[in-house]
C-alpha cells in the first residue's frame, strides 16, 4: 500500500485582492487529508464502487495527469478538515492522492513538491472550469508559507511561475515562499468554521459587481495589497503583535467589500480578547474566521460560545509527505 497526507490551508492576507493582481499570503496548517492505494480486484471509493465522475480530482489525477493502466485500485481517503469551508481540502485530496499514486508507481523514489504542486493545481483547474489559482495546490504541496501573486514579491524566495488558460483568458501567477522564524513556534492558529459553506464564486462574483458599480471602491484592493505586505514583514521576522495587527486591519477591509457575514463578526469579536489578530479567511460569506493567539484553549472556546466550531493548528507546518 502507498500512503501520503498533504495538509490543508488558512489565507493570512490578500484574499479577493489577489483576484485584482495582488499578492495572497497562505499557510500550510496541522490538518489535512490522507490517501492510499492498494492494487485490487476493482476500482473502489472508501469501499464503494469508484464513479470518476462525481470524483473529477481523483479522475484527473489518475488518469489524465498519471495516464495509469495498471489494475484497479482500492482508493481510501481520511480528512480532518471541513469541506466546501475554505480550508483547501480539494488540493489536499488531489496533492494526497498525486503522492499516494506516484509510489505506488515509484515505490523507491522521492516526491517532488513543485511537480505535485502543479499537478494538483491542474486538477483543481480540471475540476472547477478552468478557473483556479495556485494557491491552495501550492500551500498543501510545498507546505510552510506561501505568497502567490501576479509579479514576484520582494522579500520572498520565487519557486515557480503557472499559468493557466482560464474562461477569462490567460493568467499567470508567481508562487514564492517566505521561511517561518522559530520565534513563530509559540503562535497558534485558531480557525473558526461558521458551519455556512463558503461559496467562492459567488462572492468573487459579488466583489466584482461592488466594484463595478463603486469604482472607488478598488481603494479597498490596495488597502489590503499594503496590510499584506506589512503582515508579510511582521511574519518573516518573527513580530506577532505586527501580524496580528495587520490581521485585524485586513478584517475591516474585507467587511467594507462586504464578504463578512454577522457570524464571522460575531466569531471574530468573540475571539479578539485572546487574540493577537483576528480576520475572516477565505472568500467569506460563511466559511472560516481565523485568530493568532498564544492562548488557543481560550479563543478555541470563545470561538466555540459564539457558535463555530474550533481548530488549532501551528503556522506554516510541513507540505506533501509519504507517510
Ligand atoms: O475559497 P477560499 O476560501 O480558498 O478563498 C478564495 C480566495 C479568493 O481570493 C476569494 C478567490 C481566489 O481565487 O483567490
Amino acid at each position: 500500500m502507498a500512503k501520503a497526507f498533504a495538509p490543508g490551508k488558512c489565507i493570512l492576507f490578500g484574499e479577493h485582492a489577489v483576484v485584482f493582481g495582488h499578492p495572497a499570503v497562505a499557510v500550510a496548517i496541522d490538518q489535512g487529508v490522507t490517501a492510499s492505494v492498494t492494487e485490487s480486484s476493482d476500482w473502489t471509493l472508501e469501499g464503494k464502487r469508484f464513479e470518476p465522475s462525481r470524483h473529477p480530482h481523483i479522475e484527473h489525477i489518475i488518469h489524465n495527469v498519471f495516464q495509469y493502466e495498471g489494475p484497479p485500485l482500492k482508493i481510501d481517503i481520511e480528512s480532518n478538515l471541513f469541506s466546501a469551508a475554505g480550508m483547501g481540502s480539494s488540493a489536499a485530496l488531489s496533492n494526497a492522492l498525486a503522492a499516494a499514486l506516484h509510489l505506488h508507481i515509484n515505490p523507491d523514489s522521492k516526491l517532488d513538491q513543485v511537480k505535485l504542486a502543479k499537478m494538483a493545481h491542474s486538477a483543481e483547474a480540471f475540476a472547477q472550469k478552468g478557473r483556479a489559482s495556485p494557491t491552495d495546490s501550492s500551500t498543501s504541496a510545498l507546505g510552510g508559507c506561501v505568497v502567490v501573486s501576479g509579479d514576484r514579491v520582494p522579500g520572498t524566495i520565487h519557486v515557480f511561475d503557472t499559468s493557466l488558460t482560464t474562461p477569462e483568458g490567460n493568467r499567470e501567477w508567481a508562487v514564492n515562499t517566505i521561511s517561518i522564524p522559530s520565534s513563530m513556534n509559540d503562535a497558534f492558529l485558531v480557525i473558526g468554521f461558521s458551519g455556512d459553506t463558503s461559496p467562492t464564486g459567488k462572492m468573487v462574483a459579488k466583489v466584482a459587481n461592488l466594484i463595478s458599480n463603486n469604482p472607488e471602491m478598488i481603494s479597498e484592493m490596495e488597502s489590503i495589497s499594503k496590510i499584506t505586505t506589512a503582515g508579510l514583514t511582521a511574519l518573516s521576522v518573527g513580530n506577532l503583535d505586527g501580524l496580528g495587527l495587520a490581521m485585524d486591519a485586513c478584517h475591516e477591509r474585507l467587511r467594507n467589500l462586504e464578504v463578512s457575514t454577522p457570524k464571522l463578526d460575531r466569531m471574530v469579536e468573540a475571539a479578539r480578547p485572546h487574540s493577537l489578530g483576528s480576520k475572516l479567511t477565505g472568500a467569506g460569506g460563511g466559511g472560516c474566521m481565523v485568530s493568532l493567539t498564544n492562548d488557543p484553549s481560550r479563543v478555541a472556546e470563545a470561538i466555540e460560545i459564539s457558535g463555530g466550531t474550533p481548530l488549532i493548528t501551528r503556522l506554516g507546518t510541513e507540505g506533501v509527505r509519504a507517510l
